[in-house]
Formats: C-alpha cells, structure tokens, sequence
C-alpha cells in the first residue's frame, strides 16, 4: 500500500503521524518527536493552541540530526487558533507559530474549527491563500468543517482546501462527510483515532486484532488508512510510538471493515462544529 496521500494540488502528504494535542513543552515531546522521526514518521501535528510548539520543533531539529535526513523529508502541520482569526491577525499568528517552531515553512497550515462567525473564517481563509500563493506554506486546509461549512467556503474560496482534519473513530464514522469530500477530492483526517484509548478496549476491535496477531490501535489505524483516512495518533510512549506506524504488513478483511462500520452511534467525544466558538 502506498504510505503517502496525494492531494488535489499534487503535494503528497504520509498518511501515518504523530499528533502532540496534551502534551506540554519539555523533554518528554521532545524525545517523543525525535524517536518518532528516528522510527520513520515523516508527520508531526501540532497547533498554537497546544502551546507546544517550541518543542515541537527542538524534537524536529533533533531527530533531523539523528535520523540523518533534510527538513524537506519532513510534513509539519500546525493550525490557527479561534481568537487569531480575521485577515491581519492570521498572517501574525502564522510566522509566530514558524518563529516557535523555529522554521521557515510548515506544510500545512489548517483553520483549526470554522467557529461561529463566517465572515471571521472567509478572511482567515484568505489570508492562508495569500500565504499559500506567495509560497510561504506548502499546503492549507481545514478542520473540523461540516458539509454546511463547506458549502459557504466553496463559494467565496480561490483555492481550495487540500484536507479537512476531523473527528473520525468507528463511533462517528462520518460516513456522509466523506463522501462529499470525496466527491470534491478533499482528503480526511482523523484527529483522536484512538479515542484517547477508549476504543482499544472494544470487543469488536480486540477480536480482529487478535485475529491478525496485531494490537487495537494498529487494527483502527490500519482501519482509517485502507478509509483513505490521513491518520495521527498520538503517543509519548517509544514503543507504541514504533507500534503505531507498524501497520503495513496486513490488511483487513472484508468481514473486518463490515463489523467496525456497525459500531458507528454518531457520537462524538469532541465538541459539536456546528456550534463550537472555542469557548463552549
Ligand atoms: N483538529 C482538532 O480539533 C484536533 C482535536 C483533537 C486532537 N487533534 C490531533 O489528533 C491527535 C490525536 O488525538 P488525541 O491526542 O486526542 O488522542 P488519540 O491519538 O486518540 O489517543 C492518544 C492516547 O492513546 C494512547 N496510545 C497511543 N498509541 C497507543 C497504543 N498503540 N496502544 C495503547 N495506547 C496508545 C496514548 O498514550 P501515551 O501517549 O501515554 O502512549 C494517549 O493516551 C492529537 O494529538 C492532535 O495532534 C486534533
């Protein structure tokens, strides 16, 4: 299987990462950045709201070293937060969020949720086309956009985003969404793939796994990514860091794919986008 996804405009991006949501600066995301570029990952997710970004970067620096490879190898993404929203305020937080992570570029840069106020996320979207078409990000999407969000940035948009990283787990298998995005070649990411580990203990997934001689997270990895679903677990664990990228030596079952999609309940663990203002 191909470990890349290749978007609309071209640009690839791998479809295994490492997310770093709750996890503050230090050593400890240092290392695990570092070992997870040392492992193989070519994807790292962070955002300006995670306040994490420092070290985000220290572990890029570091495992660039170790790893023995260039920046260029490397897809960062990182998001614009709710209050840095509006034209001007968007171009400031971007080169802060490059000043942090001590880089020139990221490879994507997202609107972290549409928010409540359209007019706020039409001019952020701007702004990301105007950092997109002057060459200072190689990629921008979105997150957390529902199709009625889509729909209204469609029609004010130039370019069009690459990617929408959303809540995806077999509880919320968003089935609609991703065919729309589908239908207008925008890929899917899935942001809390594990949910924070509540679903390794399901029954349905712990069979499969067994089944195959791999682990729950491996099974719900290997899950998103034969759904053509961008995926980003997160770890600080080195083993499962390895663990979690090791999903490329088996497949799933017709049979597998027909029992995970009958766990879908619509539920969410995050909050709802249709009403989220980044407060509530
Ligand atoms: N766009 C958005 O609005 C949004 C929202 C939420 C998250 N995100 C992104 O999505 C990423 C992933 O979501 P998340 O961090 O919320 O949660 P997650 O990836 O669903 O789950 C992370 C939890 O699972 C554990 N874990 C990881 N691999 C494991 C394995 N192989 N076996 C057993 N346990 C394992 C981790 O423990 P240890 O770390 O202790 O090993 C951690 O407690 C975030 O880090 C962030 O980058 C985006």
């Amino acid at each position: 299987m191909e470990q890349v996804v290749t978007f609309h405009n071209g640009n690839t991006m791998p479809k295994v990462g490492l997310g770093t949501f709750r996890v503050e600066e230090g050593q400890q995301l240092v290392e695990a950045v570092k070992h997870a570029i040392v492992s193989g990952y070519r994807s790292i997710d962070t955002a300006r709201i995670y306040d994490n970004e420092k070290s985000v970067g220290e572990g890029i620096r570091q495992g660039i070293e170790a790893a023995g490879i260039s920046r260029s190898d490397l897809f960062i993404t990182t998001k614009l937060w709710l209050d840095d929203f509006g034209y001007e305020s968007a171009l400031e937080a971007y080169q802060a969020s490059l000043d942090r992570l001590g880089l020139d570029y990221v490879d994507l840069y997202l609107l972290h949720w549409p928010g409540t106020d359209e007019q706020l996320y039409f001019d952020s979207w701007k702004a990301l086309e105007k950092l997109y078409n002057d060459g200072k990000v190689r990629n921008i999407g979105v997150s957390n956009f529902a199709i009625q969000h889509f729909e209204r940035l469609l029609e004010v948009a130039s370019v069009k985003p690459v990617i929408n990283q959303v809540e995806f787990t077999p509880y919320l298998n968003q089935k609609e969404l991703r065919d729309y995005m589908k239908e207008k070649f925008i890929v899917a990411e899935s942001w809390s793939p594990l949910m924070n580990g509540e679903i390794l203990t399901n029954e349905v997934v712990m069979n499969i796994a067994e089944k195959h001689g791999k682990s729950p997270a491996q099974i719900i990895i290997r899950w998103n990514i034969e759904n053509d679903v961008v995926i980003i677990p997160k770890s600080v664990t080195p083993e499962r860091i390895e663990e979690n990228l090791n999903v490329y030596d088996f497949e799933l079952t017709k049979e597998d794919h027909y029992e995970l999609d009958q766990l879908n309940e619509d539920r969410r663990v995050g909050p709802d986008p249709a009403d989220y203002n980044g407060n509530n």
